[in-house]
């Protein structure tokens, strides 16, 4: 499967996209294995600037040594920044296969999307919390991917923000079945019912995965599927028992 078909023609929805915020940094290559064995579809990349929002994360060198290490697996990179224009091409020479930005930072953004198709990855616009919803449906065409974030972007572990899932159910029925709606930010096995419910199909966490003892458990139930997903797999050395 190329990897723009995972937004385009998923195998299973929703896809599990675990954010590395919250892995331990030292530890990131395995970190990462580890998500996929326990049945991660992606993985989510924060970017942050220090200006868009008031923290700083990781940027396309990190992208390109996931790339290195993790050959096959999509990598969703989440741009928190002021200028994001100007780190298509690095995005792209690191390996992103997903480029998402915010509609805060670009009131017109279809150039942009143009101009990150272009560039071989995927396109993806992100709408804050306080945002109203209208800032977004007149562009969501050119885009394989509409996030709504469910908190205020800049740091994981924050709570969930209910009102967000009125977003969702006002956006899905706009986007075709091509394109998929993301939400990020405070999901975890209480909230994420809500948001498949609400119609999102691609569930960002970084806390309830990489804070969690059992990776495979968390990401079963982000799925809503039976826990013990992950048993389908061989049995393989214990999984994600970082506290980091
Ligand atoms: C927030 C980031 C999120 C964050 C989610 O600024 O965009 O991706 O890592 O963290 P949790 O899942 O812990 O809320
Ligand atoms: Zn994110």
């Amino acid at each position: 499967m190329s990897m723009n078909d995972l937004l385009k023609n998923p195998p299973r929805l929703p896809l599990i996209a675990p954010s590395i915020l919250s892995a331990d940094f030292a530890a990131m290559g395995a970190e990462c294995r580890a998500a996929l064995d326990a049945g991660a579809d992606l993985l989510h990349l924060d970017v942050m600037d220090g200006h868009f929002v008031p923290n700083l994360t990781m940027g396309p060198a990190l992208c390109r040594s996931l790339r290195e290490a993790l050959p096959e697996v999509f990598l969703d990179v989440h741009l928190m920044v002021t200028d994001p224009a100007g780190f298509v091409g690095p995005f792209a020479e690191a390996g992103a296969d997903l480029f998402v930005f915010h509609i805060e930072v670009e009131s017109e953004p279809e150039g942009l999307a143009e101009k990150i198709h272009s560039a071989g990855m995927a396109a993806g616009l992100a709408i804050n919390p306080p945002t109203d919803v209208e800032a977004i449906l007149p562009h969501l065409d050119p885009f394989d991917l509409i996030l709504l974030m469910s908190v205020n972007p800049g740091f994981s572990g924050q709570q969930f923000i209910g009102e967000v899932l009125d977003k969702a159910r006002r956006v899905k029925p706009l986007l075709r079945a091509d394109q998929r709606l993301q939400i990020d930010g405070g999901v975890n096995g209480r909230t994420a019912q809500g948001c498949r419910d609400a119609g999102c199909d691609v569930l960002v966490a970084a806390s309830a995965v990489f804070k969690s003892p059992d990776y495979a458990a968390a990401i079963a139930e982000l799925r809503g599927a039976a826990a013990g997903v992950a048993s389908a797999r061989e049995p393989g050395p214990s999984r994600g028992g970082r506290s980091g």
